[in-house]
């Protein structure tokens, strides 16, 4: 089964970027993903093609129309479609190591990016969308955010990472963050590889490696080894 991603964008041209190349790029050759740009202006109704309109109640920048956005969910999504609809936005739920993973597991997406300040709510409520965010900062769209979320999704798609073993290793498949990691040369301006790295004892590597990734963890993710507390 392959993953279908279909992104709904002012943009259509920033898709695929970078995931053109590489590990995705691979993917993209081999069909074991598809990504389809869909340009939301191309289901304007008026003659000036608006996709945007004024906010309700005043205030700085522009919101995109609840009818345009709706008809162009519509067209890519049918009513059968089974594959979740994302709205990338800074107020959404932080996108997880764990979301990611479900997302590769299932039919695929239909990704929404936002531009302006932000879409009209009763599209949001109307079409279902699920509010992701990549993290707090705002970008100035969710485009950026859509190739973000898809290029952790690809690379977790079964057959898309080299060795089974190298994905569940990571940063946050764990629940901390990663040890340092060295190769040649032996000496790099006066700076040598740990001797343990090079000493062949396995066990000793393995003990160093969990010891610097908790070093790390604590020094700089202290949140990650904190017993769950969000609700
Ligand atoms: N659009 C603007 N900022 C964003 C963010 N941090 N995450 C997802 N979409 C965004």
């Amino acid at each position: 089964m392959s993953f279908r991603a279909t992104v709904l964008t002012l943009y259509p041209d920033m898709f695929p970027g970078h995931l053109g190349h590489s590990l995705a790029g691979r993917a993209l050759e081999r069909g074991d993903v598809s990504i389809e740009a869909v340009n939301i202006r191309d289901f304007a109704t008026d003659r000036h093609r608006s996709v945007d309109d004024t906010p309700a109640g005043g205030g700085a920048g522009m919101v995109i129309r609840p009818d345009v956005l709706a008809t162009a969910i519509d067209a890519v999504s049918p009513r059968d479609d089974s594959r979740p609809r994302l709205l990338m936005s800074p107020r959404g739920r932080p996108l997880t190591q764990a979301r990611v993973r479900e997302l590769a597991e299932g039919p695929g997406a239909v990704i929404v990016c936002g531009r302006f300040e932000g879409v009209d709510q009763r599209v949001i409520e109307a079409r279902d969308l699920e509010e992701v965010s990549i993290g707090d900062y705002v970008l100035s769209g969710g485009e950026p955010a859509a190739l973000t979320l898809l290029d952790a999704v690809i690379r977790v798609l079964p057959g898309v990472m080299g060795n089974a073993q190298s994905g569940t290793q990571e940063s946050f498949e764990t629940g901390q963050l990663e040890h340092p990691h060295y190769t040649r040369p032996q000496v790099f301006e006066d700076r040598e590889i740990p001797a343990v790295l090079t000493s062949g004892n396995h066990k000793a590597i393995e003990a160093w490696r969990e010891a610097e990734s908790l070093r790390l963890t604590r020094a700089r993710r202290p949140d990650l080894l904190e017993p769950d507390e969000t609700p």
